[in-house]
């Protein structure tokens, strides 16, 4: 591959604080991880109204508007998760450059690759969300009926099933989804934005 070596950097004219203060608020990564049916994308679009309600800029990165598009050449093999994990990263990092709260909502199964993402970031603006559901639960809600495809050996490295899944050693937040609702789990993530002065 050709790689670009005469590109220079140009300062932007306007900074992250900027923005931020324009905004009247912070700019943070919320970087959900947890298998498939533990809710990163229900609880994600949850926080997401919540906080689009209150006059926020956010936006939210998830299966549809990435996998379809900007890493539509990527499969599910280990090499092509980790470069879908690093390019979201690295788009996720435009977003808080650009002052908004910005939530993805991918399973992201590496501790490597999100400690990778992590590096990206400034102290503070990568939080890491821990959807914490069992396998049982998850496997019993399958909401996209993909638990019974990888069981019957329909889909391959299928996380939690024939694909390890990581879960985060010291993530900022833990959501129990097994346990609390929608509505609490929005709750306590709005609550660490304010106890931090992200919001
Ligand atoms: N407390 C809860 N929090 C989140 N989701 C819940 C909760 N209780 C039940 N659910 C249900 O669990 C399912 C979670 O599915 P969702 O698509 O959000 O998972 P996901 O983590 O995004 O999975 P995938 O990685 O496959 O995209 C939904 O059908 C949702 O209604
Ligand atoms: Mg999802």
């Amino acid at each position: 591959m050709t790689k670009a070596t005469n590109i220079t950097w140009h300062d932007a004219t306007i900074s992250k604080e900027e923005r931020r203060a324009q905004n009247g608020h912070g700019s943070v990564v919320l970087w959900f991880t947890g298998l498939s049916g533990s809710g990163k994308s229900t609880i994600a679009n949850a926080v997401s109204h919540e906080l689009f309600r209150q006059g926020i800029n956010e936006y939210v990165l998830d299966g549809d508007n990435v996998r379809h598009g900007l890493n539509k050449d990527l499969g599910f093999s280990e090499s092509d998760r980790n470069e879908n994990i690093r390019r979201i990263g690295e788009v996720a990092k435009l977003f808080v450059d650009s002052g908004k709260i910005v939530t993805t909502a991918f399973i992201s199964p590496f501790r490597s690759d999100r400690d990778g993402v992590r590096a990206l970031f400034e102290e503070g603006e990568f939080v890491e969300v821990f959807i914490d559901c069992p396998l049982e639960e998850c496997e019993r809600r399958d909401p996209k009926q993909l638990y019974v495809k990888a069981r019957r050996g329909e889909i391959k490295d299928f996380t939690g099933i024939d694909s390890p899944y990581e879960a985060p050693d010291y993530p900022e937040i833990t959501v129990r989804s097994d346990q609390f609702s929608v509505e609490e789990a929005v709750e306590q993530i709005l609550s660490y934005l304010r106890e931090k002065n992200i919001l």
